[in-house]
């Protein structure tokens, strides 16, 4: 898996085609749909070799209401970039046509986040009002009064906000991130004690049995559809009376869906029953906004879950 997709997602390679591609682009941000289609198909007959237009197409296809058309274009994508760089699958979940559980494949979310590396503290904690870490640092500090967690495992730790939050009462964190410009970022922090650019279920699998006392993902679970095997992974690196600690983003309804809003949403009720199924105690689940969303609260939940 790399971050870099084995395309421009900038150039098409013919400068016409990228003009229409432009142009269609700016209809989008119009919401001028039918133009962006049109544009799109313009770009296509150019450059039918180039995964973003497909799947720029597909976007307008599904804002026009057109999901056969949306779902030939992305099954496209797939087949010219079956690492799925761009998130095909992710929207191919969104409409039903294929499980949530192929909905974020690690290229997407690493390529996502790379993107974002540069722009995603200020963006975020500025204009997003982004608190998760806090909010967890806080509810330990409620339920896990004085306790200080000497090893700990920072799941998705992207720049390095949780090990921040969590100052001195942290010993020595590790942190995994799918993203390698994430992980840049955090390393500049000296905070951390390792660092590895990676997925998080394979980071786990990596730890020794019981080493850990605190394992954390802030904001992280809304890109992993199957939390069981984090929990069952996080649960065999705790040690007796470690803690689990994440955030989740919910929805009212049952199981795991892809939301609007392109990441995964948690059941509550699930979560419980994963967090038992891996042989944890619930502490705590709270009610939590971590970040807002076009100036909207994000529903979401934290949990603490404890080893035995
Ligand atoms: C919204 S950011 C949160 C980053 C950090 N935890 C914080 O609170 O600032 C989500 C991070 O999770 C990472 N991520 C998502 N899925 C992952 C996975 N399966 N394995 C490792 N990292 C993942 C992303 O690359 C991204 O950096």
């Amino acid at each position: 898996m790399t971050a870099t997709p084995p395309f421009s997602t900038r150039s098409s390679g013919d400068m016409i085609a990228d003009r229409r591609y432009a142009y269609g682009d700016a209809a989008l941000a119009e919401q001028d749909w039918q133009a962006a289609f049109d544009l799109f198909e313009q770009t296509l007959e150019l450059v039918p070799h180039w995964p973003p237009a497909h799947l720029a197409l597909a976007r307008a296809a599904l804002a026009l209401g057109e999901e056969e058309t949306a779902r030939a274009a992305l099954e496209r994508v797939l087949t010219l970039d079956p690492a799925d760089h761009l998130g095909a699958a992710m929207l191919l979940a969104q409409i039903g046509s294929k499980p949530v559980a192929e909905a974020m494949p690690a290229a997407y979310v690493a390529a996502l986040f790379d993107d974002y590396a540069p722009r995603f503290d200020s963006h975020l904690v500025n204009q997003l009002a982004y608190r998760a870490p806090e909010l967890l640092v806080a509810a330990l500090d409620r339920h896990q009064p004085e306790r200080h967690f000497a090893h700990v495992l920072d799941l998705g730790c992207g720049t390095g906000l949780m090990a921040r939050a969590l100052g001195s009462r942290a010993g020595l964190v590790f942190g995994v991130d799918l993203s390698p410009r994430m992980v840049a970022v955090a390393a500049e922090t000296r905070l951390y004690a390792g660092l590895q650019a990676g997925e998080l279920v394979a980071f786990l699998t990596q730890q020794p049995v019981a080493g850990a006392d605190l394992t954390i993902a802030a904001d992280v679970f809304c890109y992993v559809p199957d939390l069981a095997p984090a929990f069952a992974e996080a649960r065999r690196c705790l040690a007796p009376s470690g803690i689990l600690a994440f955030t989740v983003q919910t929805h009212p309804g049952e199981g795991v869906v892809v939301g609007e809003d392109c990441r995964i949403h948690h059941a509550p009720g699930l979560v419980r029953h994963l967090a038992v199924e891996a042989g944890f105690t619930l502490l705590a689940e709270e009610e939590a906004v971590s970040r807002l969303d076009a100036g909207k609260p994000v529903p979401g939940a934290l949990f603490l879950l404890a080893a035995p």
